[in-house]
């Protein structure tokens, strides 16, 4: 089977390992790739937002089945331009993928169907926003319609940080035409929590639960970010729980989505709040959790080849997905200034040293190779990753393995999974 992979980070190399590990016979390819996805396969020098470039690679070299990983080429209508050519491609659609590219069409998407989320107000117009937001009363949430790399979600706590956030919006206009409309909402108290499923247009195949943690420093403080770090169970999801967010939240937003007439295959996230009154969906993503799916992908135990060219075809023909007991973890060592402005190209050492340890598995994020060494290119730049018997034992095998690892401007938080472990609680 040839296998082309779109995608350069964390996320896209875990899913060319996966293959690798599951499907040995495979033919791989990654586009654009990067120096840890060469690891598995051969890198194809096309950026992820050429979908005709990508069409016509694929379909020149007879690729089999195509698994995007970034939600860029997705909401660029990927999936249709690639089934316009006859090609097997999983993910959604354009139509389907408006469930991330726009908060607008997701927020009026679930309260339609009585998927459970908060209330919200969208406007274009400053005055409205304020109002709106001291309406719902701070702190409050104000978010851009459309896509903004995890940065677009501004969380007040002041009538000065209201403010100041009104001025990103309506007079630096920092998210550009993704900002142009923004979304006001209540802040819902409690934890975050991350659900995805795979989908085949009709039914949900549930991934095990994660979390991740989106904050830049300790202690949730200072930037969002894509993910500074995620483990697998998320450790604070009862069974009653899991229960509730498969049906209230997956199969009714697949149900919805196919009675609207944009059937939803590919990966669905739902990013929830544990509040106190169930789960909230805070938002939707239309592919892998990125550094979720790093954590994710180490305990799943099928053939990944198999799974995706199913769901391509619409039918996963199952039920049920096998994933490893006991837990992972997902640590990002970033570059200092990262949410920010950050690409040291400094050398990095150790990255041997830390996969020699027990349990640990080193995903590329944001590297290059000069002169035969790997830099640190990105704003995430490398994912120390690890499975264990439990939480506290991959945890401290990928801390383990994140201290083997150096360079100058070497960023990461010390306390992913900390506040799960202090609950004492092992659940989903
Ligand atoms: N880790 C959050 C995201 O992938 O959007």
């Amino acid at each position: 089977m040839r296998v082309l992979v779109i995608g350069n980070g964390g996320r896209e190399h875990a899913i060319c390992w996966l293959i690798r590990q599951r499907a040995p016979a495979t033919e791989l390819y990654c586009a654009p790739g990067s120096p840890g996805t060469e690891e598995c396969g051969e890198s194809v020098a096309i950026d992820v937002s050429d979908i005709e470039g990508l069409g016509r690679f694929a379909a020149e070299r007879d690729i089999d089945l195509t698994v995007v990983g970034p939600e860029l080429p997705l909401s660029l209508g990927i999936v249709d331009a690639f089934r316009e050519r006859g090609l097997r491609i999983f993910g959604p659609s354009r139509a389907a993928a408006r469930l991330e590219s726009s908060k607008v069409f997701a927020k009026e998407f679930m309260h339609r169907h009585g998927v459970p989320t908060s209330d919200f107000v969208v406007t274009d117009d400053r005055d409205t926003a304020r109002s709106a937001a001291e309406r719902f009363r701070l702190p409050a949430v104000l978010k851009a319609d459309g896509l903004a790399a995890g940065k677009g979600v501004l969380i007040v706590s002041s009538p000065e940080e209201l403010e100041a956030a009104l001025d990103v919006f309506f007079v630096d206009r920092r998210f550009g035409s993704a900002g142009a409309r923004v979304l006001i909402e209540p802040f819902v108290l409690g934890e975050e929590v991350s659900f995805i499923g795979f989908c085949d247009g009709r039914r949900v195949l549930p991934l095990a639960t994660s979390k991740d943690y989106k904050r830049i420093g300790d202690d949730d403080a200072g930037p969002n970010t894509g993910g500074m770090g995620a483990h697998s169970p998320a450790g604070i999801v009862t069974g009653e729980q899991l229960d509730e967010i498969m049906t209230d939240v997956m199969e009714r937003t697949v149900a919805g989505m196919a009675a609207d007439g944009t059937p939803f295959s590919g990966v669905l996230y739902a990013g929830l709040m544990m509040s106190p009154d169930g789960p909230q969906v805070l938002e939707f993503n239309v592919r892998l959790g990125d550094p979720e799916a790093q954590a994710l992908l180490l305990r799943l135990e099928e053939d990944p080849v198999d799974l995706f060219a199913a769901g391509a075809d619409g039918d996963f023909g199952r039920s049920e997905l096998a994933f490893s007991s006991g837990a992972s973890a997902c640590l990002v060592l970033a570059n200092q200034g990262y949410p920010g402005k950050a690409a040291s190209g400094d050398a990095i050492g150790g990255i041997e040293a830390a996969r020699a340890r027990e349990g640990v598995v080193v995903f590329h994020a944001g590297t290059g190779r000069r002169d035969g060494q790997v830099i640190a290119t990105g704003g995430r730049v490398l994912n120390v990753c690890a499975v264990g018997d439990d939480l506290s034992q991959s945890l401290a095998r990928a801390y383990g393995g994140a201290a083997r690892i150096h360079w100058p401007a070497k960023a990461m938080r010390s306390d992913i999974g900390r506040r799960v472990l202090g609950t004492g609680a092992v659940l989903s």
